[in-house]
């Protein structure tokens, strides 16, 4: 089996979806977000707030290019800005199996309010925000899949059990 690797905007559901589909499949998850916050010994926003944002990009690629020289199969939830660079579009897809969560901004907004761990989405409107980083990533994620599930209206559960079917074929 390839990786399995999710991505999309954040409140997709790509961590809580990668849990449950690794468990489905029994191989191990891995979460980039998880990665770079254990081998920084800090948070992201505090990545963000103390080193930038190209610092944390240039970890998320770092992290990519080591989880391709590991062997073993495994689900990997990548963070939702990870796909707009070139490189790391190419890099996933050598790596395995691409799949965009796709939610609108509705469903962005309704899940993310609240939300004080994104950086990206702190102060400001964060619906121009939102609404302005989807039309620029949109298409990004779409020409870097190989597979697009609209998860708007669809249980964690019943995405994972998709996927699922799809790799036992
Ligand atoms: C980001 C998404 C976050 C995290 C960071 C930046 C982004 O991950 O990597 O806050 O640029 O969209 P999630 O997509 O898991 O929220």
């Amino acid at each position: 089996m390839r990786h399995i690797i999710l991505t999309g905007f954040m409140g997709a559901g790509k961590t809580t979806v990668g849990k449950l589909l690794a468990q489905k499949l029994g191989c191990p998850f891995l979460d980039t977000d998880q990665l770079i916050q254990q081998q920084a010994g800090m948070s992201i926003s505090r990545i963000f707030a103390e080193k930038g944002e190209e610092t944390f990009r240039s970890l998320e690629t770092a992290i990519l290019k080591e989880a391709w020289t590991q062997e073993e199969a495994w689900v990997l939830s990548v963070g939702g800005g990870l796909p707009m660079r070139e490189e790391n579009r190419r890099l996933l897809k050598r790596i395995g199996a691409v799949v965009y969560l796709r939610v609108n901004r509705d469903t962005v907004l309704r899940r993310l309010s609240g939300d004080t761990t994104r950086p990206l989405l702190s102060g400001g409107n964060v619906e121009e925000r939102v609404d302005s980083l989807l039309a620029v990533r949109g298409p990004l994620y779409e020409e870097g899949a190989d597979l697009v599930v609209d998860a708007d209206h669809k249980t964690p559960d019943a995405i994972a059990r998709e996927l699922r079917k799809l790799w036992d074929q």
